[in-house]
């Protein structure tokens, strides 16, 4: 028998009315702050983890948006970060001259971010910024800008809006902390 996806949850953290509220403030944010630019915006999702963020954030940036997904991982433990990321999936275009928005689920130890934007901004870009809708700032290892935060939050382990816990729960509509029961299986 499958579990219900309530099971897995310990605590809700956010409620899909939140998220959808918060959601709308920062595409308001991020249109207002791009209107002025020229230069050709396009919003880069981060597979798997963001698409949900991504599906809700563009549809609220009043500006005409360009998508793209890529996908990275860390070399080493699934679990652990470490500072070696791969792209796994990489973007179908140039970027030379756009605003790119990178667009993420949550930023944890900052490598990923971090390597991103380098990346990115490599490749001739016009601006990098992010948006992402959970920070967990205490956990930072490399220093690195988040432009736009849907909410700050402590070292707990989240699930749920497109974060998963062994590749599951991406579906669940909130955000929550997974059920202690289920913690031994994390790392
Ligand atoms: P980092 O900032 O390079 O350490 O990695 C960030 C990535 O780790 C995020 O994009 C998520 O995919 C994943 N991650 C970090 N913390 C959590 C969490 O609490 N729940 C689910 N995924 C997480
Ligand atoms: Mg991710």
């Amino acid at each position: 028998m499958r579990e219900q996806l309530s099971n897995y949850v310990e605590r809700v953290l956010y409620t899909p009315e939140q998220i959808q509220a918060r959601v709308k403030e920062l595409g308001a944010q991020i249109t207002k702050d791009y209107q002025e630019s020229r230069a050709d915006f396009l919003l880069v999702g981060i597979l798997k983890g963001a698409s949900v963020f991504m599906a809700d954030l563009m549809k609220e940036i009043d500006l005409d948006v360009e998508i793209d997904f890529m996908s990275v991982s860390s070399y080493g433990s699934s679990t652990v970060s470490s500072g070696d990321v791969r792209i796994i999936k990489d973007l179908d275009q140039h970027i030379m001259g756009k605003d790119i928005l990178i667009v993420e689920d949550i930023i944890d130890t900052g490598y990923t971010l971090d390597y991103l934007k380098k990346n990115l901004l490599s490749r001739g870009a016009h601006s990098v910024k992010v948006a992402a809708i959970l920070n967990k700032a205490e956990r930072r290892v490399t220093e690195v800008e988040v432009d736009y935060v849907g909410f700050d939050i402590p070292d707990e382990y989240v699930i749920g809006y497109g974060m998963d816990f062994n590749q599951k729960l991406r579906n669940l509509p909130y955000i929550g902390t997974l059920n202690p029961v289920y913690y031994r299986d994390k790392q």
